[in-house]
């Protein structure tokens, strides 16, 4: 049973014993894989196995899940007998599932689809019809992948993917261990049955309560370390090299703290609106949608310490560690202080008209869902006591833009008496997550001629022009890890934990508080008073 304790700031932590279990567990990557070896061609071999996607007819399955699963197959083959059965209510065939699944393959794969990659593709496919909530949908579900076991030689091995709305989540994890479809494995388990796990989709819960009540839910069929919590911007090839940024390399790592870094801000900025997710999105709002997961991890990779091994726990504990060390605002005033929520009004985005968030299908017109967020955060640790970082998100900004800038102190002393210290421009180091991915670094140059006379200028880094390939996509990335055991890039429960105790205070306080979001006109950098949230600290935001 987790506690409800909370640390220093706040932030709720697990029981000792809750949290040894994740430091007990060696992972499969200490034993066998080193995550940073993989090029897109990678040298793990998954196992044959079956991969159930519960949730099917979706959106995600559509656009990411089954364009994944082919541009991966084209890629390296995936072993022989490879099956993917879908799952769902709809009244579909096997034949129907491959039709409809060549769509979304077609549209958003990256490899190119002949007749011939389809159906050699398209014959690993089998559909089952269920409804979620029935158990003796599930006993039909075991029949048909006992046959398909049989046929294809999977060695009972099963990777399900929670793809449904969350809603459904505790029955049909509830109904795959009464079932006896899946079973609980840990380390020391010799399952002759094959392996089992199961990939949750975001979002993980919708507050702190209701994520540990599906961390119990999901813990009392499988361990740990059979679960894997999918959040794809840690399947982001430039996520990634963040780490490879900071820890394969000598240079960074010294100024990498308070005594050099003056700021930090992180943008996740679209362009895109609620594409008719208005519901959902009504339900959710840009601090549970982007903030709780995509923009800590980000948080997380920039701040943490090196971890000593490059392995699934080994990195965990150190995500954990910079999680539980952020100091979200907690009393009103202070929330007040640094936090902004925006919402989008009519305005234009890449010259075409935009209309209001109120206005967007499925919106309550007096809606006080955020759309924009932007919050000042402090990592209370020895390596950032002091230091602001700056995040913000939002739709409908005036471009799309996902970036990491880090902006350092300036030089103590000025040499060059044309100018002073105050107007010289800091060095800055960005990051950039997407589009034109890549790294830049801002210094100062002198200007030829006579006069000493500084500008800056940038030196940059082109992943489009040094590798000249696109890179896989996230989810590419994380199946394959979760086929092959890798569970390095999936949130573990104490961490997705941690991460809702950072906003709870803040979701509960606008929940609580009857002000309408400040608006912002679509196609711009967000409201005004989130420029007022830097300009208090004299500083402004940056314009990618
Ligand atoms: C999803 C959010 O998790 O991430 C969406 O639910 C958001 O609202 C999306 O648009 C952004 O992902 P990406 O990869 O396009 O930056």
């Amino acid at each position: 049973m987790e506690s409800n304790n909370q640390n220093l700031s706040g932030v709720p932590i697990l029981d000792d014993h809750v949290q040894h279990q994740f430091i007990s567990e060696p992972d499969q990557t200490t034993l066998h894989a080193n995550p940073l070896r993989r090029g897109l061609a990678d040298q793990r071999t998954p196992q044959p196995c079956i991969m159930v996607i519960f949730g099917v007819t979706g959106d995600l399955t559509a656009r990411k899940l089954m364009p994944a699963m082919y541009d991966l197959n084209s890629e390296q083959p995936l072993p022989e007998g490879f099956t993917i059965v879908g799952v769902s209510h709809r009244d579909w065939s096997d034949e129907t599932l491959r039709n409809e699944m060549r769509k979304g393959v077609e549209e958003h794969a990256r490899a190119a689809v002949t007749d011939e990659s389809w159906e050699t593709f398209a014959a690993n496919l089998f559909y089952v019809r269920a409804d979620f909530r029935a158990r003796d949908a599930y006993d039909g579900l075991k029949s048909r992948m006992i046959e398909l076991d049989d046929e294809r030689r999977t060695g009972g091995n099963r990777l399900f993917y929670l793809a449904t709305p969350p809603s459904y989540y505790d029955d049909i994890i509830a109904h795959l261990g009464a079932v006896d479809l899946a079973r609980r494995q840990d380390i020391y388990t010799r399952d002759p049955g094959g392996w089992h796990r199961i990939v949750v989709e975001k979002p993980f819960g919708r507050d702190v309560l209701s994520a540990r009540e599906l961390n119990r839910a999901v813990a009392s069929v499988f361990s740990e370390r059979q679960i894997y919590r999918i959040d794809h911007y840690l399947g982001k090839e430039t996520v990634q090299n963040v780490l490879a940024f900071r820890f394969a390399n000598v240079l960074f790592e010294p100024v990498w703290n308070r005594h050099y870094v003056d700021h930090v801000q992180i943008t996740v900025a679209e362009s895109l609106g609620v594409e008719g997710r208005g519901k959902y999105y009504e339900e959710s709002g840009a601090l549970r949608d982007m903030v709780q997961s995509h923009i800590l991890q980000l948080l997380c990779v920039m701040a943490m310490e090196p971890p000593a091994h490059f392995d699934g726990n080994s990195l965990r504990d150190e995500k954990v560690k910079v999680l539980r060390s952020v100091a979200p605002p907690i009393n009103p005033n202070d929330i007040t202080a640094r936090t902004v929520r925006g919402q989008y009004a009519d305005g234009f985005v890449a010259g075409q008209q935009a209309r209001a968030y109120r206005a967007e299908k499925d919106v309550n017109p007096t809606s006080r869902t955020e759309t924009y967020a932007a919050l000042k955060l402090e990592i209370a640790n020895w390596r950032w006591s002091g230091v602001p970082f700056y995040i913000r998100t939002g739709k409908r900004m005036a471009r799309r833009v996902t970036e990491i800038a880090i902006e350092f102190k300036r030089v103590p002393h000025m040499l060059f008496k044309e100018q002073s210290a105050s107007d010289m421009t800091p060095n800055v180091l960005t990051i950039r997550i997407q589009p034109d991915e890549g790294i830049t670094i801002r210094f100062a140059a002198k200007v030829p001629g006579a006069a000493n006379n500084l500008r800056p200028v940038r030196m940059d880094f082109q992943y489009g022009s040094s590798f000249g390939q696109a890179g896989p996509d996230a989810y590419e990335r994380l199946l394959f890890d979760a086929m092959v055991g890798d569970p390095s890039l999936f949130a573990r429960r104490d961490e997705v934990e941690t991460a809702w105790g950072i906003v709870q205070p803040i979701l509960d306080n606008w929940e609580n508080n009857f002000e309408s979001p400040a608006l912002y006109d679509a196609g711009t950098w967000g409201p005004y008073e989130a420029d007022m949230l830097l300009a208090r600290d004299g500083r402004t935001w940056r314009r990618p």
